[in-house]
């Protein structure tokens, strides 16, 4: 806590200036990302982390093989490569794909609980979990392609060929299996399916799920042995998070089946944002490709309609979840109602609408003391938690996205502000898994790869785009 005053000046008003100064000295952070990276790699993938996730997951791949393009294009292909080799059948991608030569006791709930072979679309011999996570993978996808160098082009062409029907079945299987409401919007049938596993943003719904007694074996929680459980989401959280897994297991993970079981289906903005994000990228691989890209913008047309439709609120003007089991849009005020601001053709009155909110007391309070952008829940809730997972702390995931979205539509000093902010937390406290917007702590997993790979994206995109300022 050295020099709260000068912190808070610059961190929450970041003059360009100082950002260029910060962006120059950066390349010993970026030395250490790639450091981090180069730890957690195991010769097919990246783990997250080498204790706390020893797998790989899936939209974390995704990440990793964005920030990995910048100077490894090679393992960035094949992270991708690995993952979808764990592709469903029915096009799903797995949240989890097990790593067979990790311990069978180096997570819970493994491969042993999750029994992905019960589904007869899951990849013979490959245990995967049996949800999944946000799509952003056609969106690392075109990244990786774009950043080969002229020499490696035709290669990296034959990759993304190979990929692009994996991509699109990714995406198809999504808006057809999943749009529980018919809106054009796709469901989530778990927390962990949302990356954001005890967001607020379905507390309403998530804590008046009653676990039955004797519905489960008894279990011990891994996760606490490598992390703090203040850090962690609730046991009462996770009783009810294996409770769900077992409703899709009982179901045999047939879409159709979890869906009319679940007492958990939720609509929210990030995973629908992030689709269609996707979307948009995939139907500019398909040009590259010389395949059609007019049925992906068709379905990211619908998505963006859906968006406005259903999770817009004009009242409050702002998106948020929708609850479809008791048909409730949910009012929390989390980071996820900022990711529609990734998509290019958002109404200017709406991406108006989220800078406000990102600038509002909630989100960014200035003149109160030291802070750190964007906190995942509104710093003024009564619940709000700086350090505990998804219901407060900063993570470098989601500053990402709000930064791609903000540069997109001009938005450049509250970019500027994420970034700065991004930067100070890894200088402060590393390569954590979060940090807490309050005092820069940092919490979970250290050297942590998304968090890593995340931060060069950062530092090399800007570098690539600054120009002389006016
Ligand atoms: N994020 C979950 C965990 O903490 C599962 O994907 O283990």
């Amino acid at each position: 806590m050295n020099e709260p005053a000068a912190r808070h000046a610059w961190v929450t008003h970041a003059a360009p200036a100082g950002l260029d100064a910060t962006l120059d000295a950066a390349d010993d952070l970026v030395a250490e990302a790639r450091d981090v990276l180069d730890g957690n790699w195991t010769g097919a993938y990246t783990r997250p982390s080498q204790a706390l996730y020893p797998h790989q997951w899936s939209w974390d791949s995704a990440f990793i093989a964005i920030g990995r393009s910048w100077y490894d294009a090679e393992r960035a292909r094949r992270e991708l490569e690995t993952l979808f080799e764990a592709q469903w059948r029915n096009g799903m991608v797995p949240s989890i794909a097990f790593d067979p030569a990790a311990p069978a006791d180096a997570y819970f709930p493994g491969p042993d609980v999750w029994q992905s072979e019960r589904s007869p679309d899951a990849p013979i011999g490959r245990p995967t979990s049996g949800i999944t996570q946000p799509p952003i993978h056609a969106r690392a996808a075109l990244e990786v392609h774009r950043r080969a160098g002229p020499d490696e082009r035709a290669r990296s062409l034959d990759w993304l060929g190979r990929l692009y029907p994996r991509l699109s079945a990714q995406l198809r299987h999504l808006e057809t299996a999943r749009d529980a409401s018919g809106s054009g919007l796709v469901a989530i049938v778990h927390p962990w399916e949302s990356g954001l596993d005890d967001s607020p943003a379905w507390d309403r719904d998530f804590d008046r799920i009653v676990v039955p007694p004797g519905a489960l074996p008894p279990y011990r929680r891994h996760d606490l042995d490598h992390a703090a459980a203040a850090d962690r989401p609730t046991d009462a959280d996770y009783e009810r998070y294996l409770y769900l897994l077992t409703i899709a297991r009982d179901a045999r993970y047939s879409d159709a089946a979890v869906m009319a079981a679940t007492p958990f289906l939720f609509a929210g903005p990030l995973f629908n944002a992030v689709l269609l994000w996707s979307e948009l990228a995939a139907a500019q691989i398909a040009e590259l490709l010389g395949e059609d890209p007019a049925p992906h913008r068709a379905a990211a047309g619908r998505i963006r309609g859906a968006l406005a439709r259903e999770l817009w609120s004009p009242r409050r003007r702002r998106f948020g979840p929708w609850d479809l089991r008791r048909d409730e849009r949910e009012p929390e005020d989390t980071v996820i109602s900022f990711a529609p601001i990734l998509d290019p053709g958002l109404a200017e009155p709406t991406v108006d609408a989220i800078c406000r909110e990102l600038e509002s007391p909630s989100f960014h309070p200035r003149g109160q003391g030291p802070h750190f952008v964007v906190p995942t829940y509104d710093e003024r809730a009564a619940d709000f938690d700086p350090e505990r997972y998804w219901r407060g702390p900063v993570w470098l995931n989601t500053n990402w996205l709000l930064w791609r979205g903000l540069r997109r539509h001009g938005r450049l000093h509250l970019a500027e502000e994420i970034l700065a902010s991004s930067l100070e937390l890894v200088r402060r406290s590393g390569f954590r898994e979060y940090f807490d917007p309050l005092d820069g702590s940092g919490h979970g997993s250290d050297r942590f790869s998304w968090s890593a790979a995340l931060l060069i994206d950062m530092v090399m995109r800007q570098r690539a785009t600054a120009g002389p300022r006016p």
